[in-house]
């Protein structure tokens, strides 16, 4: 039997995360070690990307959300930028009609206004056909920072609030969230960053504040679809507590049985 079949005997099906938001990180070490151009290691990050995608449509979950340019990325040499935006344009391109087709949902997050027109005309023409799908969400945070997205909001509710829209006093924390990129998608469940580095580098700041964080030492071209699959088991090992006790939790999960859900 296959690695992969293996671990997915221990994976439970009811229990699965419903949003996994990935770093993506490594591609350039990844090239570094074979000593290849940078370039290469993007090239074979974006074919990890495909992998996983399909890997996670299959395993049912609802939105897979992927960091794939960061409003800081614009700083690398040009070169290397230039290659990152054919390579996501190529990928749009190539697996568009077929994630479409499999009832993929795609969403872009970021500033698309800093984008090349022909790559903006493509993200809006394939979110346009995607929208009525209600198979996985594919969320690509491209030109995106956390802290953008965030001001960004701050700007949006401002204007409601001085055109009379939105009462000052009635904003809660899920009335902010309906202002920010992800207005429509759920709080990530787990964050999986690769490469070993331990930090969140702007990624959907607001979003993960209860998210569950699963660093791996693995450089993303590396990553295979049994690592992501031994990453959901290992998130279904944890308990969530969302600030409550072990007592509440369990007293909670009983509850829950109780009522059969
Ligand atoms: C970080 O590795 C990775 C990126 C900045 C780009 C991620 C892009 C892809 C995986 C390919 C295209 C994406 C899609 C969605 C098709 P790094 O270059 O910072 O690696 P390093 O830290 O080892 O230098």
């Amino acid at each position: 039997m296959s690695e992969y079949k293996e671990l997915l005997k221990g994976l439970d099906k009811r229990n699965l995360p419903r949003h996994i938001a990935i770093i993506m990180d490594g591609n350039g070490r990844w090239a570094k070690k074979r000593d290849l151009n940078r370039v290469k290691g993007h090239e074979q990050g974006s074919k990890v990307v495909k992998r996983i995608v399909e890997t996670a449509a299959r395993l049912g979950v609802r939105v897979l959300s992927l960091y794939a340019f960061s409003k800081e990325n614009w700083n690398r040499p040009h070169e290397e930028v230039d290659a990152l935006m054919h390579l996501l344009h190529k990928y749009l391109l190539s697996e568009s009609d077929n994630l479409i087709k499999n009832g993929i949902r795609i969403v872009v997050i970021g500033d698309l206004s800093s984008l090349a027109p022909p790559l903006r005309a493509l993200i809006s023409d394939v979110c346009l056909r995607s929208r009525s799908n209600t198979g996985m969400t594919v969320v690509i945070a491209l030109s995106y920072g956390g802290r953008y997205e965030i001001v960004e909001a701050i700007k949006a509710v401002v204007k409601d609030v001085q055109g009379r829209k939105l009462d000052a006093d009635t904003i809660t924390e899920e009335t902010f969230g309906r202002y920010l990129f992800t207005k429509d998608i759920p709080d990530p469940d787990l964050l999986i960053r690769t490469s070993g580095e331990k930090r969140i580098s702007n990624f959907m700041l607001w979003q993960i504040a209860y998210t569950e964080l699963y660093i791996t030492k693995t450089l993303w071209p590396d990553f295979t679809k049994e690592e992501f699959l031994s990453s959901i088991i290992d998130f279904q090992k944890r308990q969530r507590r969302f600030g409550m006790t072990d007592e509440q939790i369990a007293s909670k999960k009983r509850q829950a049985g109780a009522r059969g859900a």
